[in-house]
């Protein structure tokens, strides 16, 4: 068999030594345009975990590596002046060229051809090969030759970083960042063998230009990053080796193969640097792609089928959380306003894949830091549990039921359906509860299931329940006020989704868009259509109060009457209430304001936003900003940062947290707080979010649906007041249950850490 191997990078050269030793008879070639010992760039990292990959792979390069490498198991966050240590990060690094030479020493051993300065242009000199391996590089001419094929995606991403080196020593893997006039900048940087270092600056595109940084003068930009930098240098020169100022290409390819040529690496696939390098992912590839071929040798389509199996999902993952990463790194000007420690706590779980809790297991002291800092006088309580306050309403804690309509409402008033669904969360400690989107005439509901918030009838319903409420929990409950517009008038969700009744009313939107083929083309609304809007969300406001709400939310979101105002997907009109932003935002504040007028001063109230519209030409950043400012501006006292749903054609990132981001945007540039959902699961979860100050308050929607006692339970799990129960607030026919459920989910939760400690990786300290 014989397989030819394209770029002598890590990855190029490490399935060559996998495959040769398993595969003698093999005939394994690397071609490489570099001469032996020509390197670019400085050093590499790699984790505990990956250094035991390599340890179970080839023993004699892992030792070749362990007798180079150097080891930290700290990591430090600077800024400006200030540092704090997080320990318990195994991880190593080694020099770029010095983990070339000795893999080249190990295909060497094992008889691998080598051939350098041999740069590929053409392939049919290889066409007795069995299989290409295209393993060159980032700008791989093999991938760009059948991009088509490939389905090669390259975007560029928008930070500009250079990669120097250092002699300053550095005792563990450290962030450093420096305020300017112009903007945040940050360096990576590690040690990678005695006296050398690795430093990647970074900074954003607008930064970058600020501070009359060019591409390609190196002399320059040495000179303006030693004087940013001066202090963390310490009098150590910075070091270039081709060292030009990038922006990294994040690429993706939707098949790896064609015909009998593979891709392999970072011509495959790239990580942002910030979680770790594109090297070590490069060599893991190597691992599957060599596996691959072991096993079904000149069986081609076996072969890559076996790859992208093993591997898609693990890349995907890993470049998922790179990205994740990269755009914390995009805003670090909004995270810097942070105190030191929120924002070093910010660092540590910028990819959502490290939590307060895994830190805790690896540095309680820095977590205990971190804890004391958010609750600022101190305490170890976890944040979830500390109460918060709008206008003269406080919350017991920051856990909020998400507004989620039940389709269970009779002619438009509340049952007992309602009266359980909320009571039942109420006594189970939720801090606040939202309820479903509620009326404010029967034409402004989504189907013939939705409560109303016009009549007297309607008011006495919903008054049961708050009265339950406020006489038998520490509960608050807000009442969701909106207007369906033109996605109105359909049936319940489980009869069939986004479908019209029959003898569906008239819909009103702020333009003559329909939502989808099947409903109505809704009327433009009129000036005469916007004054009687305006008196119904005021009447309803009226109503909410009396009816005994301690907080009112306003739906301006998930395309409904006002959002139809704030999207330019569906809002086109021409007149004084279309264009602009400013212009969108007319009638949606004029509601709000009538609204505030006539609601208590001391009851806080809420808007509801949507802060994408995941569709090509909606909303933008730039609009969210200017609508939360906006209702900041009529006395909203919160945000609650949703997403979507305005057109059917939409395309969300759906994931883990996947709003938070948004919520973030709006409640660290306007600095008004936020209320954020979507896809939250535990306890765990929401104190992360909370001490990375993306929201002030966590809502549940589907996690409270099955689990009324989520509060309880994660009560329990952090063992929260267990020596003052009286405090909990749980109601008396219900304290005795406490002594059994602490200590079973203390339990089960000091079990659980024992198993995760025991996972750890293995150190690889010599
Ligand atoms: C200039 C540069 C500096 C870097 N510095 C660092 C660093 O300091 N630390 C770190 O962790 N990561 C660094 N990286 C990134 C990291 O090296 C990659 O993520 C990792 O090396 C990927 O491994 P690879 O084998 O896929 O590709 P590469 O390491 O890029 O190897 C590809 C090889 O293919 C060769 N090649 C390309 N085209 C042809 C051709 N037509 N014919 C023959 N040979 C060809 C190239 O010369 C190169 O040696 C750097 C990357 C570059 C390009
Ligand atoms: C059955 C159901 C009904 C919903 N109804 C509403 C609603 O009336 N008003 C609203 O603002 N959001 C509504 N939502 C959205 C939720 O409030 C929440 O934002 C969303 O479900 C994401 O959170 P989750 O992943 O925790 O469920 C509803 C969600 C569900 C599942």
């Amino acid at each position: 068999m014989k397989v030819t191997v394209i770029g002598g990078g890590p990855g190029g050269l490490y399935f060559s030594i996998l495959l040769k030793k398993a595969m003698p008879d093999c005939n394994v070639a690397v071609y490489e345009r570099n001469k032996a010992d020509d390197s670019f760039g400085f050093g590499v990292v790699f984790s505990d975990e990956t250094l035991s990959e390599f340890l179970s792979r080839d023993p004699e390069s892992y030792d070749l590596i362990r007798t180079k490498f150097a080891y930290w198991d700290e990591l430090d966050v600077a800024r400006d002046g200030e540092v704090v240590r997080i320990s318990g990060n195994g991880f190593c690094g080694c020099s770029r060229k010095t983990l070339l030479q000795l893999l080249q020493q190990r295909c060497r051993e094992e008889g691998v051809e080598l051939n350098f300065e041999a740069n590929v242009g053409d392939l049919s000199q290889f066409s007795d090969s069995d299989i290409i391996v295209a393993a060159d590089g980032i700008n791989s001419s093999m991938r760009d030759k059948f991009a088509s094929d490939f389905g090669t995606n390259i975007q560029l991403q928008s930070n500009r970083f250079v990669w120097l080196g250092s002699t300053r020593p550095l005792d563990s893997f450290t962030y450093f960042f420096r305020t300017t006039p112009f903007g945040t900048f940050v360096a990576h940087s590690y040690q990678y063998e005695k006296g050398m270092s690795t430093w990647i600056f970074e900074t954003t595109d607008e930064t970058w230009h600020k501070a009359g940084f060019s591409t390609t003068d190196e002399q320059d930009t040495i000179q303006k990053l030693s004087e940013i930098f001066k202090e963390e240098l310490d009098g150590h020169g910075l070091i270039s080796n081709r060292s030009h100022w990038r922006q990294f290409p994040t690429i993706t390819n939707k098949t790896w193969h064609k015909d009998n040529i593979v891709l392999l690496g970072d011509a495959k696939a790239t990580a942002h640097y910030s979680i770790g390098s594109g090297t070590k992912l490069a060599m893991e590839c190597a691992i599957a792609l060599a596996d691959s071929v072991i096993k079904y040798q000149t069986d081609t389509k076996a072969v890559f089928d076996n790859y992208e199996k093993l591997r898609r999902n693990r890349v995907e993952m890993i470049q998922h959380a790179a990205n994740v990463s990269r755009e914390w790194f995009e805003h670090m000007d909004r995270h810097i306003q942070h105190d030191f420690m929120a924002f070093a706590f910010s660092v540590m779980t910028r990819s959502k894949k490290v939590t307060l809790e895994n830190l805790a297991l690896r540095d309680p002291s820095f977590t205990k830091k971190v804890v004391a800092g958010f609750n600022q006088i101190g305490t170890t309580t976890s944040p979830a549990f500390t109460p918060f306050t709008l206008r003269e309403m406080t919350v017991d804690n920051r856990i909020v039921m998400s507004p989620m309509e039940q389709y269970s409402a009779q002619d438009a008033v509340v049952t007992d359906w309602h009266l359980m669904h909320y009571g039942s969360r109420a006594t189970n400690g939720i801090g606040l509860i939202l309820t479903e989107a509620t009326a404010i005439s029967p034409t402004g509901r989504i189907t013939l299931g939705c409560p109303g918030i016009w009549s007297k009838d309607q008011v006495i319903a919903w008054k049961r329940i708050t009265e339950f409420i406020h006489a038998n929990s520490t509960s608050k409950i807000g009442l969701q006020i909106g207007h369906s517009g033109r996605k109105g008038a359909v049936q319940l969700p489980w009869q069939s989704s986004n479908t019209p009744i029959e003898n569906a009313w008239p819909l009103l939107s702020a333009s003559p868009l329909p939502f989808n083929s099947k409903m109505g083309i809704p009327k433009e609304m009129t000036l005469e259509d916007m004054d009687m809007i305006t008196s119904q969300f005021e009447k309803a406001t009226k109503n909410a109060h009396d009816a005994g709400f301690d907080m009112i939310e306003l739906q301006a979101h998930h395309g409904f009457l006002l959002a139809s105002f704030l999207s330019p997907l569906t809002n086109i009109r021409t007149d004084e209430f279309g264009g602009s932003i400013k212009n969108r935002l007319k009638f949606p504040i004029r509601v709000f304001k009538a609204m505030r007028g006539v609601f208590p001063q001391e009851k806080p109230m809420s808007v509801r936003i949507s802060a994408s519209d995941w569709a090509e030409n909606g909303i933008t950043d730039n609009d969210v900003l200017n609508i939360a400012e906006a209702f900041k501006q009529a006395g909203a006292d919160i945000i609650n940062v949703s997403t979507g749903l305005t057109v059917e054609n939409q395309k969300p990132h759906v994931g883990r947290m996947w709003q938070t981001p948004f919520s973030d945007m709006v409640r660290n540039t306007v600095h008004i707080p936020t209320i954020t959902a979507g896809y939250i699961q535990d306890i765990d979860q929401i104190n992360t979010i909370l001490l990375n100050g993306r929201a002030d308050l966590v809502a549940l929607g589907k996690t409270l649906l099955l689990d009324p006692a989520f509060v309880r339970n994660a009560q329990a799990y952090e063992q929260y007041n267990a020596q003052n129960l009286d405090s909990l607030g749980i109601p008396k026919p219900y304290t005795s249950a406490v002594s059994h459920l602490y200590p079973y989910i203390g339990g089960q939760r000091k079990a659980m850490e024992g198993m995760k400690k025991a996972l750890k990786p293995v150190t690889h300290k010599k």
